[in-house]
């Protein structure tokens, strides 16, 4: 738990809130597996409808973020970062569960996402109620071109 930590939700293109996201995905993702995005991949997908990009932050300064896309009834969680210093203290699952809310309140009734296999983020969802769905062999190509498992999970908000 952080003291003073602020979730706002954005679903417009909003170019404070992609600075805020971007300077949290320089930091957060390790450029060996090749998982971060560009400014101009996240100002992109805001673009869609059923998009909103949640933004955590203490004293205004942003310290982690979550993505997510819907269609109809489903959705994805695209991203989820937070900011080296800052982890291991709630931050990442408050994310998570502030997602799962809005997701529910919306009358979504499943979220889907990939993750690396071997990334310690698996015990988040699997914590959170998400099930295992299947295995991508060779999904993500890191910058030194080694190729990682990607692991499908999905949650049925409906149970
Ligand atoms: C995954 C990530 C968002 C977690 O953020 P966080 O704020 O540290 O997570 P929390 O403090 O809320 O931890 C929640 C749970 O995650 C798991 N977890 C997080 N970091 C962990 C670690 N280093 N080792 C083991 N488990 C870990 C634990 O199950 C933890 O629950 P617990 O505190 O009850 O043990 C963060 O590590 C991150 O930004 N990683 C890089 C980006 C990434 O890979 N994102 C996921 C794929 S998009």
């Amino acid at each position: 738990m952080i003291p003073g930590l602020s979730l706002v939700r954005h679903e417009q293109p909003d170019r404070h809130a992609v600075a805020d996201a971007m300077h949290v995905m320089d930091r957060a993702f390790d450029p060996v597996y090749g998982e971060a995005w560009t400014a101009g991949q996240l100002a992109g997908v805001m673009t869609m409808p059923g998009t909103w990009l949640t933004i955590a932050s203490v004293d205004a300064a942003p310290l982690g973020f979550a993505l997510v896309r819907s269609v109809l009834d489903e959705c994805e969680l695209l991203l989820l970062a937070v900011d080296p210093p800052w982890r291991g203290r709630g931050a990442g699952r408050d994310l998570l569960h502030h997602s799962l809310s809005t997701a529910r309140s919306r009358g979504i009734t499943s979220m889907n996402l990939e993750v690396r296999a071997s990334n310690l983020a698996v015990a988040l969802y699997e914590k959170a109620g998400f099930e295992y769905v299947h295995r991508r062999p060779g999904y993500y190509r890191g910058k030194d071109g080694q190729l990682h498992d990607a692991l499908s999970f999905r949650i049925d908000m409906l149970l």
